[in-house]
């Protein structure tokens, strides 16, 4: 991360160095303005909402009359684009009370991130990079000063600099799927490390990239990472197996529920989609029960310093797919409990079905805000 200027009375705190409060245990008090709307959309864990918008854009602060802040806490105020909470910090500033805006606002916390570690085991290192916002994760699997990159979300310097912290080069960046709740970074990073961009074969990119097919093996220092097809979230989704330790299941098995087969698909297609999800979960549930389920989204957006999302494979099996003993009755309930589509779906999977040059990326940004909603929960 960048070095954060950690004056208390900074008028403006960037996303990184709040990351970099918050994982010390400062007290900060996060105090979020924007209208219910956007609250109800995604919002940072553990911050307090006030209904403030409307009246601070008048000069109008007097909700903040009952405001009660622990004297010791920073309060970093957070809207949308970060204009807004600079006039509530200034105020609150104004009142005596320490208070710093979110420069950027939740535009810019769309990328903020921290990492969480898969507890160690002989066959190498896997880090969890979380896009805390978006619930996006990608993983960093090293061994022997070589490290691979699986889904990554954040700008390609992240991945870079936590390789070379950890001694090690990439030397390959993977996809699980062509995505369509975030924009991928995946071709970028491939190009900046000068590494191998692997994607699951289809016929969908209009770039080039190295395809990967089932039974694939992709080596990182002496580990063997196995491809699975497992269609079903979209025709392509594959899952890679890190034997004996970890599955990296993309958005075919969550923690919390089961990958959606109706993006980009009518009702013919996302049934049939549905049944091949039912056949690839099958598949799953014959690998080793004691696997780390490790997938690439979460549906809510983390706290900092929040425990490695993971879960045990055969924990998740028996939750998600074990009740449904007919392939039917799988396809019945998934379809029934389909969430609201991500936001900009279309232009996200477009992007991605394209590549992304360096150039569009910051106004992609704009279409990512948001929740991730790749996952049926609790189907
Ligand atoms: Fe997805």
């Amino acid at each position: 991360m960048e070095t954060a200027d950690r004056s208390p009375n900074a008028a403006e705190i960037r996303p990184e160095e709040l990351v970099t409060r918050l994982q010390s245990g400062e007290p900060v008090l996060i105090l979020d303005i924007r209208p219910r709307t956007e609250r109800q959309e995604w919002a940072i864990p553990h911050s307090l909402w006030i209904d403030l918008y409307d009246a601070a854009q008048r000069g109008d602060f007097r909700l903040l009359d009952t405001l009660a802040v622990p004297p010791t806490s920073l309060v970093v105020v957070v809207c949308a684009a970060g204009r807004t909470s600079s006039r509530v910090a200034q105020e609150l500033q104004r009142r005596g009370i320490r208070a710093a805006s979110l420069a950027g606002g939740m535009r810019a916390w769309s990328l903020a991130w921290d990492i969480a570690t898969l507890p160690s085991s002989s066959t190498g290192q896997v880090l969890q990079v979380r896009r805390l916002g978006k619930g996006c994760l990608s993983y960093l699997v090293v061994d022997s000063g070589e490290a691979l990159v699986i889904d990554p979300s954040l700008q390609p310097d992240v991945y870079l600099q936590l390789a070379e912290s950890l001694g090690a080069k990439i030397v390959g960046v993977l996809e699980t799927h062509v995505h369509a709740c975030h924009v991928s970074r995946g071709r970028l990073l491939s190009e900046a490390a000068a590494a191998p961009y692997r994607i699951p074969a289809t016929d969908r990119v209009r770039f080039a990239y190295t395809p990967v097919t089932d039974g694939d093996v992709i080596t990182v220092g002496s580990l063997q990472l196995i491809a699975l097809s497992t269609p079903g979230h979209t025709w392509e989704s594959t899952c890679y197996l890190l034997p004996d330790h970890a599955l990296f299941t993309g958005d075919t098995l969550f923690t919390d529920g089961i990958g959606r087969p109706d993006l980009k698909a009518g009702a013919d297609e996302r049934a049939r989609k549905a049944r091949a999800l039912f056949d690839s979960l099958q598949r799953l549930g014959t690998l080793s029960d004691s696997l780390w389920v490790l997938p690439s989204h979460v549906g809510t957006p983390l706290a900092v310093g929040e425990p490695l999302v993971a879960g045990r494979l055969h924990e998740l099996y028996k939750r998600f797919v074990a009740p449904f003993e007919q392939p039917d009755h799988f396809v019945e309930a998934l379809l029934q409990h389909l969430p609201p589509p991500p936001p900009n779906t279309d232009q996200i999977t477009r992007a991605n079905e394209l590549g992304v040059p360096p150039s569009e990326l910051v106004s992609l940004l704009e279409l990512e805000a948001g929740p991730n909603r790749c996952a049926v929960q609790g189907a």
